[in-house]
Formats: structure tokens, C-alpha cells, sequence
């Protein structure tokens, strides 16, 4: 008995555990009632009274040394093992909400994208402007009507009647990047603009005073107006599908010559004609043209060198298409139960 009380002891003292499965295993081999250690005090009782003292502070010391072994093995293990350490793994987490993005962001980051991927970098310029940037240096005569206080809000103004290049005004459109690149960088040139603009417009479900506008501009030798109606029907067909068509009118900017608006065919009745795009078949989602001369000497380029197109799509119209959005203040009261509803790998 004494021996075996010994023999034990040593193996216990060796035991080493990787799990929590050797440790079950510990407990059952020595501790459990079925275990060594039991089987030991069932044949105490058969140990010769002179020896019960001796043998009982013996087996006692080896039930206390077992024990003790199992409950350090116990703790560190619980260092590595969750299960042991009172934290519950199985416990649902508690819920992460994942935001979205505003619809105007997604529409615009595949526009950035798109652009992107035909060689086009991203510019941006202030949203706080003079009138030489937003109008002068895009040959907007003096006394143009876009210039008027009833369409452009003033920050401050030189003179009350004139309009001055040194006045502070909101840009009215991304045009004004187009200055400030020309005016910092030589061609070629290749880039686009997003932004916000701002317009004194009554607020309705059509208009707003503030919108996004994405600026195109392509500036370098031998740049044609056939370029120009590639790189957009290559926009069209990425951002509508590749069915989608495009029909460019002549309009006029004091910017371009000459100046188109270019209408997509539309995504909703595949141009059969439907209430958005009131029947036509057509929606018109830019303007465009080719930069005018004047532009591109106002801004230090040489117009006898030099070519380019340029255009500005607005961003709101194309969103309301994307997602059958009908009315812009949407876009702006930030309604969770509107916004909710987009998700975008954009
Ligand atoms: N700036 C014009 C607007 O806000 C849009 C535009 C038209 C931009 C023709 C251009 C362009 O670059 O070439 O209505």
C-alpha cells in the first residue's frame, strides 16, 4: 500500500495536460469515485490497525497533492482556454449596425470609377469662389444673367449694380475647377471634378439650391469633338447598361464651342416612353462641347496648340434614375428609412 501511495504520487506529479479532454481525464484516472484514489481508501479499510495512522496521513496527503495538481492544471489552462474561463463563446454577439452610403456618394464613386478606369484623375477645387473662376475666365459676358443675384449667392460683392471678377460668391457649377486645373497644370490634361454647387432656386421636388455636379475636361493636341462623343457614350454604357444610347443637341455654353446637351436613352422604359422621362424616350444628364478658345487662353493655354472637351454631368438626376428617386429633397433631409435602403459596393 505504501508503495502504491508513492508510485502514484510520482505519476501524478509527471502528468502533463494539452486540453481540457486530458484534464476530464485526469479527473476521472485519480479524483472521480470510480478513480485511483477511491479504489485506494475502499482498501484502507484492510489496512492493519497499527499502520491506519500512518497509511491515512499518506493517502489523505495524496487525494490533498492531486487536488492541488488538478486545480493548477485547471487555471492555466483557462489562461488559453475560453471555455474554462467563464466567458460564454456561445453567446450571440450583441448587433454591429453597418452604416450605408448616401446615394449621391454611390452614384458619384462610380462615376469617379468609371473615369478612372479611361485615364481620368479626380480635382477638386473650393466651393467658396470668385466670380474670375466661376465666370470671367469662362467667357461669361459682364452683364450675363447667371451672374445675377436672383441665380448666384453673393458672399461678398465689390459693387452693388456690377459684377466684378474679385467677387465672392458659392460656385454655381464644377466649371470652376476646370479653370483652376488649366491655370496649374500644362496639357495634356485629362481629369474630372466633383463637387458641390449652389444656386439661389426655390426648393421643390425638381430644384434645389445645392447639388452635386461631376466636371469633365480633356485638354491636349489634336483633341476632336469625336473623342468627345466616345468617351461619353464609353460613360453611358458603363453607367446605364450596355444598351443604353446617347443623342447629343447643340445648346450653348459661353464656355464651349460647340455646345451640345446630351440625352441617354431611358433606363426605366428602355425608351418606349414612361412618366420619367415623359414620354420621350430621352433623359438629359450633361452638358458639353469643346473648350473655347478664350477659355483656353484665359487660363495661360495655347488655343493654336491646344484642343479640348470638357463636360459637366449633374450627379442628383443620374441617382434619381439609378434608384427611381421622384423627388430631390430626398437626398437632403437624411431620413434613415431612405437611406437605409441603399447598399453599394461603390
Ligand atoms: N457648367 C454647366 C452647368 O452647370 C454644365 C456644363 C456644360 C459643363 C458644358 C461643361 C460644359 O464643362 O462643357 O450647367
Amino acid at each position: 500500500m505504501l508503495n502504491r501511495i508513492s508510485d502514484i504520487e510520482k505519476e501524478i506529479e509527471l502528468v502533463l495536460v494539452r486540453n481540457t479532454e486530458d484534464l476530464e481525464n485526469f479527473r476521472l484516472k485519480y479524483l472521480s469515485k470510480k478513480g485511483i484514489i477511491s479504489d485506494l481508501f475502499e482498501d484502507f479499510r484492510n489496512v492493519a490497525p497499527a499502520d491506519k495512522k500512518e497509511v491515512g496521513q499518506l493517502l489523505n496527503g495524496l487525494k490533498q497533492a492531486a487536488l492541488d495538481k488538478y486545480n493548477s492544471l485547471r487555471s492555466e489552462l483557462a489562461d488559453t482556454d475560453d471555455s474554462l474561463s467563464g466567458i460564454d463563446n456561445t453567446r450571440p454577439g450583441y448587433p454591429f449596425a453597418t452604416g450605408s452610403r448616401h446615394p449621391i456618394s454611390i452614384v458619384r464613386n462610380e462615376i469617379i470609377d468609371i473615369f478612372s478606369r479611361i485615364g481620368f484623375t479626380v480635382s477638386e477645387g473650393p466651393e467658396i469662389e470668385d466670380d474670375d473662376h466661376v465666370f470671367t475666365k469662362l467667357n461669361f459676358a459682364a452683364e450675363h444673367p447667371a451672374r445675377d443675384m436672383q441665380d448666384t449667392f453673393y458672399i461678398s460683392r465689390i459693387s452693388a449694380e456690377d459684377s466684378n471678377p474679385g467677387d465672392i460668391l458659392l460656385r454655381t457649377h464644377t466649371s470652376s475647377v476646370q479653370v483652376r486645373v488649366m491655370q496649374g497644370q500644362k496639357p495634356p490634361i485629362r481629369t474630372i471634378s466633383p463637387g458641390r454647387v449652389f444656386r439661389n432656386e426655390a426648393i421643390s421636388a425638381r430644384a434645389h439650391c445645392i447639388f452635386h455636379q461631376v466636371e469633365g475636361l480633356y485638354i491636349d493636341e489634336n483633341v476632336s469633338f469625336a473623342d468627345l462623343r466616345q468617351t461619353l457614350l464609353f460613360f453611358a454604357r458603363e453607367m446605364f447598361g450596355q444598351d443604353a444610347q446617347i443623342r447629343l443637341r447643340p445648346s450653348y455654353f459661353p464656355f464651349t464651342e460647340p455646345s451640345a446637351e446630351m440625352d441617354v436613352s431611358c433606363s426605366i422604359c428602355a425608351g418606349k416612353g414612361c412618366n420619367v422621362c415623359k414620354y420621350t424616350g430621352w433623359l438629359e444628364i450633361l452638358g458639353c462641347g469643346m473648350v473655347h478658345p478664350n477659355v483656353l487662353e484665359a487660363c495661360g493655354i495655347d488655343s493654336r496648340k491646344y484642343t479640348g472637351f470638357a463636360f459637366g454631368m449633374g450627379i442628383e438626376r443620374q441617382a434619381m434614375l439609378k434608384y427611381h428617386v421622384n423627388d430631390l429633397r430626398l437626398y437632403f433631409e437624411n431620413d434613415i428609412r431612405f437611406l437605409e435602403q441603399f447598399r453599394s459596393a461603390f
